[in-house]
């Protein structure tokens, strides 16, 4: 039903025939992703997954990747996205290095690679670094022989999607493309239900005729399983702002709670307390108000380094400032945490066995790009403590985070072993499987006085203070035998 008004459209937009030329084909549509990552794997494969109709390839530079992709063991830990894979996977969902094929006989492309922050020149540390989307818009010019629908997917600072335009149109090959903005709004760890299930799906498009027809193809392909009044459109420019002011605003609710957790534990207050009072109001709501060691995560920290970057730009100091702050009073939080734990154990740690529940970011996910536990972790080093790492998902990259820096630092996947001998436990991620632990047992392989320093607020603390555990939660009394 889609189809053939889908490719008329795309004919007329761009005067060129595509998917005409090859009648055999059994798809409706073919669509590339370029990136396999956490945003291109797992949104390719719920496209795949709902819409049998469409051939979707997802390609990489990484050949490892693709392979994992094409394994059982995928590059990724995300609850549920197993089961989507291997239902799409050889059907109409395929992972593959050939580039340049998948640009050849793509209509419309994804670009989902990464943006990090940059880490020289102009800009270095606050501005993305968009080397791999200028890259991949050069190959797109390089290798399209048809006219195609450019999807940013990648978090981009605002105005990319023009200068994108600017790189793709500036061919001499008569092909034109329409750049979209697509922003992803999925959360790690519940990737495949924000997929399956999203609060909405953004389409930003220039406003010219030809743009509006680009937009109408991709709003049809998420129509397949998403209802159309959670499908919102925009100018491109507002989509692009339009993430990294969602990641801000989410990211600042978090850094508003951690600062009055500061404030509790001086105040003899309880920060949950104080939050469930102040989530009750419907105009606040409930969601994202729990404190913690710090947020982390691909996304946060870059996007508002992002947004204080384009407000410098526009000499919008005082809105840069603002934002800043947010990021500001993450890192006191994880300093804090830190100076905590080496006040109340004596000042000093050096020596001492202090082990990690958890090193990924968040629960259910073997991510640990900016995780507050990579900072607490060499801070602990620097403080000449032996380190012993746990997590259930996320030791390898733990591994590759921590190489290099000097200290003691082991790996144990079992947390009763990885506990047996230390003097505390900072639970650094909120894996459920840390409430369900026999601390009884825990305390009795421990040096003692032990200590538990609940970064997540999420143990049972009266209980483990019963144990005999000196107990330092977030934002609220400690409970000690001292
Ligand atoms: C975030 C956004 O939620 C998502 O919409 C966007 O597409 C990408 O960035 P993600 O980074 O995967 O997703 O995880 P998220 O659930 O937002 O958590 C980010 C960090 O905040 C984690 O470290 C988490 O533990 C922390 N957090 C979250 C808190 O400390 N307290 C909270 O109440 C919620
Ligand atoms: P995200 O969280 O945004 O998905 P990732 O780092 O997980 O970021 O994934 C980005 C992917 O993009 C990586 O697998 C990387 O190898 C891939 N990539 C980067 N540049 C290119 C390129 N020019 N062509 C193909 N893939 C690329």
């Amino acid at each position: 039903m889609i189809t053939s008004v889908q490719n008329v459209l795309i004919t007329e937009t761009c005067g060129l025939p595509h998917l005409e030329t090859k009648p055999e084909m059994p798809f409706t549509r073919n669509i590339l992703c370029i990136g396999a990552g956490y945003v291109g794997g797992p949104t390719m494969a719920m496209i795949a997954f709902k819409c049998s109709q469409y051939k979707v390839t997802v390609v990489d530079i990484n050949p490892e990747r693709i392979a994992q992709w094409n394994s059982d063991d995928l590059p990724i830990y995300e609850p549920g996205l197993d089961q989507v894979v291997r239902a799409a996977r050889g059907r109409n969902l395929f992972f593959s290095t050939e580039i340049e094929k998948g640009i050849r006989d793509s209509d419309v492309i994804f670009v989902s690679v990464n943006t990090p922050t940059k880490t020289f020149g102009a800009g270095a540390g606050m501005a993305a670094d968009l080397q791999y989307w200028d890259k991949t818009a050069r190959e797109i010019r390089k290798h399209s022989r048809s006219s195609k629908i450019i999807v940013e997917k990648s978090t981009l600072p605002v105005k990319t999607a023009q200068a994108m335009e600017q790189i793709l149109t500036c061919g001499d090959n008569g092909v034109c493309f329409d750049v979209l903005s697509n922003p992803e709004f999925l959360a790690e760890g519940t990737a495949v239900q924000d997929l399956e299930n999203p609060d909405r799906v953004l389409i930003g498009s220039s406003q010219t005729p030809q743009g509006l027809m680009a937009r109408d193809v991709l709003v049809e392909i998420y129509a397949n399983w998403i209802p159309r009044n959670k499908i919102i459109t925009s100018n491109v420019w507002s989509s692009e702002l339009s993430k990294l002011v969602a990641n801000a605003f989410l990211a600042q609710r978090i850094s508003s709670v951690n600062a009055i957790s500061a404030l509790c534990e001086k105040a003899d207050a309880d920060i949950q307390e104080v939050t469930r009072a102040v989530g009750m109001d419907s105009r606040v709501g409930a969601k994202f108000l729990n404190a913690s060691v710090g947020f982390g995560g691909s996304c946060f920290k870059k996007d508002i380094l992002n947004l204080v970057y384009i407000c410098r730009h526009y000499d919008l100091k005082e809105v840069a400032d603002y934002w800043e702050g947010v990021v500001k009073i993450n890192d006191y939080q994880k300093e804090r945490f830190i100076l905590n734990m080496l006040q109340v154990m004596f000042n000093t740690l050096a020596r001492k066995k202090i082990c990690l529940f958890g090193f990924a970011f968040k629960a259910d996910t073997g991510d640990t790009r900016e995780s507050p536990a990579i900072r607490i972790a060499k801070r602990l080093m620097e403080e000449k403590a032996d380190l012993v790492i746990t997590d259930p998902k996320a030791l390898n990259n733990a591994k590759d985070d921590l190489k290099g820096v000097d200290g003691n630092v082991s790996y144990i996947e079992d947390p009763y072993e990885a506990a047996a001998g230390s003097c505390a436990i900072a639970l650094m991620t909120e894996w459920s499987l840390y409430k369900g632990l026999d601390y009884e047992k825990i305390f009795q392989t421990m040096a003692k006085p032990a200590f538990v320093f609940d970064g997540r607020n999420i143990l049972d603390h009266p209980a483990l203070f019963e144990t005999g555990f000196n107990v330092f939660p977030i934002g609220k009394p400690p409970l000690t035998h001292f």
